[in-house]
């Protein structure tokens, strides 16, 4: 699983799943694997748990782990900027204002936060984190990771009616001025910014959709408490996840009490435990199920994630090797 490129952190809220993408970022950096973590969750909780201050840009965290915070509200501000920048050098000036007005229609339409947050993410696929031996997502609970990911195909659909809508609108443009007698006025629609801009879009993101659903690239992984609640709403999000031809890598059950204690209390807190691991194995057991013991303290700070990820991970022997040394000048060749 952690020999795939792009890793993705799923599952309800508050079950770790900042804890443990940023653990495991860690635990590939440590291996000398340029990671680079990414979050799109809005409440910014990767700085907080790495200690680190993260911006919309990648920031070295650690030797070889970068971080990046995305924030839906301000991709889509940025996106809308961009693009009325591609537009006032491409439309006479005299339509600007009235093309502007439109993008601020769209800028407020629902879906619109949507697709800039999935823009910015084809790009992180695309181009950013090509850089990276790995990208890790740690993405926001359960409702707003099924919704990214299934956005290619809602995006697309909602893509197209604004290609629609727009070749319309370039039509009747061209009568109008036609009728003005202004005919030769960037009009056609093969040359038409906004169309080809749209129809470029609409290409990432289906290219965006091909890279999700490869399981020799993508592994989605999901956390789970061993509670009540969580196991039932996992199943079916891990169902879901399956429709979408996502590939899920495994299954991680976190905060499990760890063996080597005792005493009345933790017994009885163990055998209600017990449960709820049998009910997950039960029904999550089709998927392989990797545990992580409770820690006596919040794992924060690098140096604590990296040791639990490093404890978990090398615990089912899946620390991947370090790469092989491009750099020393040897003369030994990779297997
Ligand atoms: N194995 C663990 N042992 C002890 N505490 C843990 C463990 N894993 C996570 N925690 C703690 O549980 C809390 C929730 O973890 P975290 O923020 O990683 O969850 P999340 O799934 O990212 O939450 P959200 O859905 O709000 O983004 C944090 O206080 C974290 O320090
Ligand atoms: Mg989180």
């Amino acid at each position: 699983m952690l020999s795939r490129r792009l890793l993705f952190f799923g599952g309800k809220g508050g079950v770790g799943k900042t804890t443990l993408a940023s653990a495991t970022a860690l635990t590939l950096a440590d291996q000398r694997l340029r990671t680079l973590l990414v979050s799109t969750d809005p409440a910014h909780s990767t700085s907080d748990i790495l200690r680190a201050d993260l911006g919309p840009e990648p920031r070295p965290v650690v030797a070889d782990c970068w971080a990046m915070e995305l924030d839906p509200e301000r991709e889509a501000d940025r996106y809308i900027a961009d693009v009325k920048g591609r537009i006032a050098e491409s439309v006479a000036p005299r339509l600007v204002a009235e093309v502007e007005r439109q993008i601020d229609i769209a800028r407020a339409s629902p879906g619109a936060t949507e697709a800039a947050l999935f823009e910015r993410f084809t790009r992180i696929l695309e181009e950013e984190g090509r850089e990276f031996d790995r990208v890790v997502f740690d993405t926001a609970p359960t409702g707003q990771t099924l919704q990214l990911l299934s956005l290619p195909e809602q995006m697309s659909a909602w893509i197209t009616g604004l290609i629609g809508r727009r070749r319309k609108m370039t039509a009747a443009g061209r009568m109008w001025r036609n009728v003005a007698g202004a005919a030769a006025e960037n009009a056609a629609s093969d040359d038409d910014p906004v169309l080809q801009a749209l129809e470029e879009r609409r290409a990432r993101f289906l290219r965006a959709r091909g890279v999700l659903v490869d399981a020799e690239q993508t592994a989605f992984v999901f956390v789970v408490l061993p509670e009540r609640l969580p196991i039932w709403e996992t199943g079916r999000a891990v169902e879901a996840l399956g429709k979408h031809g996502i590939p899920v890598a495994g299954i991680l059950v976190n905060q499990v009490l760890p063996d080597d204690l005792s005493g009345d209390f933790v017994d009885r807190r163990k055998a209600r435990e017990a449960k709820y691991l049998a009910k997950i194995q039960e029904d999550l057991g089709n998927w392989p199920l990797w545990r992580v013991p409770m820690q006596e303290e919040d794992p924060v700070g690098t140096d604590s994630l990296r040791e639990l990820g490093n404890a978990v991970w090398g615990s089912y022997g899946m620390i991947p090797k370090a790469p092989y040394e491009m750099n020393t000048g040897g003369t030994e060749s990779p297997a």
